[in-house]
């Protein structure tokens, strides 16, 4: 039950139907007995900005934002966080009496998941797949930590405006990802593909070392092809649900007042309606 005073947030997007965030942080509100809401808000394009503005004069506390409007959240904020500037996108607003507050924390979601699975992110060169958003910001955050990072991208375009906006960024040819393994602590799938009812990710893991973590964005299924590859390598694998969990939670701590944990029934909760392979 909620009462005439609950505090209220959600999630833009468009569609959104498919977003796990509600679930999400109505289970935190119930386990924290919170005064509050939190719902899903299909927002066309269009309307993006319109709809941000009339959350605020609603009394929101703010909301999150998924595809597409990441890069529309970042332009609608008065300000926004290092975290943001680098990522070029916002994927968590707040609505302050002085304005709207931009915040990105997927990068750093990827790195708590990867700390929560014991690996430690700084250990050596990191290898990126892909050249979207994910990849952006999670390039973003591991070059702040002194790591060296590589991407490869499909699209060669792509990888080369990426790199121009976050200086440091090495390129790899994409025609070379197989070979090039060897050089690296963690591989990292940012690409969609793997994904249920997309074609699986051409890689192969041959050449990769005994030592390489491989990391897969993608949740949907929780073991895509490429984990399972790796498993069957015997590498260290780290599955993408855990970056999910772990990007809401500043969200949650500046709407609603409590930082929540992720532990076990969290996770089984979330991984239940989730497709396995
Ligand atoms: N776990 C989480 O919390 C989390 C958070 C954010 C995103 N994600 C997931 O991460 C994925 C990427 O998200 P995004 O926002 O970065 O998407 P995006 O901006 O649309 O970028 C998609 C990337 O995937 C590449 N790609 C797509 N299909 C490919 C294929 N068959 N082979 C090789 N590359 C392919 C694209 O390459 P081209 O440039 O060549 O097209 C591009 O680099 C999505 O599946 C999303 O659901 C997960």
């Amino acid at each position: 039950m909620i009462s005439g005073a609950a505090r209220l947030a959600g999630v833009l997007g468009w569609p959104v139907a498919h977003s796990r965030s509600p679930k999400l942080h109505n289970f935190w509100l119930a386990r924290h007995t919170i005064d509050g809401a939190y719902v899903p808000l299909p927002v066309a394009p269009e309307n993006f900005a319109t709809a941000v503005l009339g959350l605020r004069a609603a009394g929101f506390r703010g909301a999150n934002v998924t595809i597409p409007h990441k890069e529309a959240a970042f332009a609608v904020c008065a300000r926004v966080d290092d975290t943001a500037r680098r990522a070029g996108a916002v994927n968590t607003l707040t609505f302050a009496a002085e304005g709207i507050t931009g915040s990105n924390t997927d990068g750093a979601g990827f790195l708590a998941n990867l700390r929560a699975h014991g690996v430690n992110p700084v250990a050596g060169p990191a290898l990126l797949l892909g050249a979207g958003g994910a990849a952006r910001a999670i390039a973003a955050e591991l070059l702040a930590l002194g790591v060296r990072v590589r991407i490869a991208n499909r699209t060669p375009e792509r990888a080369a405006s990426l790199a121009a906006a976050l200086p440091g960024i090495e390129i790899l040819d994409w025609a070379r990802r197989n070979a090039a393994l060897a050089d690296y602590a963690l591989l990292v799938n940012t690409t969609s593909a793997g994904m249920h009812g997309a074609p699986e990710l051409d890689l192969d893991l041959a050449r990769a070392p005994a030592s390489l973590t491989v990391a897969d964005i993608v949740y949907v299924p929780l073991a895509t092809p490429l984990l399972a590859a790796a498993a069957a390598r015997g590498l260290r694998t780290v599955g993408g649900l855990g970056m999910l969990l772990h990007q809401a939670v500043p969200g949650f701590s500046l709407w609603f007042g409590v930082t929540p944990q992720i532990d076990q029934e969290v996770i089984a909760l979330m991984a239940a309606d989730i497709p396995a392979t």
